[in-house]
């Protein structure tokens, strides 16, 4: 018989969001006549913007010439795209990012599993709790952790409470740490982080050799011009760190799938004899290998986000998103919640009513306001005690839902 890889055995049941799912749909399938409203998974809900729509239109009727038919395109994103990502998302910014080191892909999600293949495997590995499952999942399956504990840690794997005492910012470490996971603005938390908290993340694993995960999927929501949107706006984060980026949550491209991620040439890795490696050639590698890039449609869609008119309509979207997180947090205060994000974040994260742990609160909101959120839990052990509300809904939903919740 075949083997199987044993460490999925050690993945806690199921994933989170499949597992809302599931007993979303068990709840739904005894109550038909429930007109749930899901804050749960952060999926968008509003049209692609219009500029984008075009713009694949037109690539679709291109492929349908001879002259204008795309086969198998560069595995790292075509050239373009990478131009306006370059220009817009980091030069623009003052950030010293060139188009070769932007990796076009179809999703964060992948890109931050992914990037595993090509760091070994004795890294000692951080990651915030509470934190987006997939950072922990993918350590799980690749084997860099060990069982999981009582309180849902996995061995091996460091955890960094991030919580209302630390303003959702993880203290930097005493210890010496490879690989750091962050993510700003958070999820789930919402929390967004300045350029002195992500200044000392840089100079730490700048004095350590540390490399840090920067997952900017949410960057679009921050709102002024004061805080850093990209972690290549700290002085030397091209020596440390790699970065996440991702269309699906400012253009609607959820269903879409296209993201990108950023492998400054400077970075360097070391082997286990410690010669230095950059890593931009092995992710170069390992993308060559097993990726075949995101369609030519879709990627002529992702430029149209930087064309004037997409800039405007993106941020009509984010505008959307934000006003209701507004919404969301001026209600649950008005119901007495104590709440945090949301100002810079899709995601508005609450305390559960004392006397309830994150999943009783889960199937309470379920059964008796008939809203889906997140457990905090499913996040991680730090997790327990709150949940998470997504701000990814129509406008007449989340009012719908924030009423049924002050009613409660
Ligand atoms: C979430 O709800 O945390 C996100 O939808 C997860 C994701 O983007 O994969």
């Amino acid at each position: 018989m075949v083997q199987v890889n044993s460490n999925y055995l050690k993945l806690k049941a199921g994933y989170l969001f499949p597992e809302i799912a599931r007993r979303v749909k068990e709840f739904s399938d005894s109550n038909p006549q429930v007109d749930l409203i899901r804050l749960g998974i952060g999926d968008v809900t509003e049209p692609l913007p219009l500029a984008c729509r075009d713009a694949m239109k037109a690539a679709i009727d291109e492929m349908g010439t001879a002259s204008g038919f795309h086969g198998y395109g560069p595995e790292q994103g075509y050239l373009w795209l990478r131009e306006a990502i370059a220009t817009g998302d980091y030069q623009n910014r003052g950030c010293n990012i060139s188009p070769d080191e932007i990796f076009v892909s179809d999703g964060s999600k992948c890109d931050s599993s992914n990037i595993l293949d090509i760091l070994g495997e004795g890294n000692s590995i951080a990651v915030t709790d509470p934190v987006y499952p997939v950072y922990v999942d993918s350590n799980v399956m690749t084997g860099r952790t060990g069982e999981i504990d009582k309180a849902g840690c996995y061995g091996g794997l460091t955890y960094l409470p991030i919580n209302s005492e630390n303003d959702f910012s993880a203290q930097i470490p005493r210890e010496h740490l490879d690989i750091i996971y962050l993510c700003f603005p958070n999820n789930p938390t919402g929390a967004v982080a300045t350029h002195k908290q992500l200044a000392k993340w840089v100079e730490y694993a700048q004095q350590n050799d540390s490399l840090i995960l920067f997952d900017a999927a949410y960057e679009a929501f921050i709102q002024g011009e004061d805080l850093p949107r990209s972690i290549y706006e700290i002085e030397g984060a091209r020596s440390c760190a790699i970065e996440f980026r991702s269309f699906s949550k400012n253009a609607g491209f959820t269903g879409t799938r296209c993201a990108f991620t950023v492998i400054p040439k400077s970075l360097k890795g070391k082997t286990l004899k410690g010669e230095q490696v950059d890593l931009w050639s092995l992710w170069n590698r390992r993308q060559s290998t097993k990726f075949n890039g995101v369609s030519y449609i879709v990627q002529r869609g992702a430029q149209a986000i930087y064309s004037p008119e997409g800039k405007k309509q993106v941020k009509q979207l984010i505008d959307f998103y934000m006003e209701n997180a507004a919404i969301i947090r001026r209600s649950l205060s008005t119901a007495e919640f104590v709440i945090y994000g949301g100002e810079h974040a899709p995601y508005v994260w609450l305390k559960v009513p004392s006397g309830m742990d994150s999943w009783e609160f889960f199937d309470f909101l379920l059964h008796q306001a008939n809203v889906v959120g997140t457990p905090g839990s499913g996040f991680g052990a730090a997790g327990e005690g709150y949940f998470r509300l997504s701000a990814f809904n129509s406008r007449s939903n989340v009012e719908k839902a924030m009423a049924r919740i002050a009613c409660l």
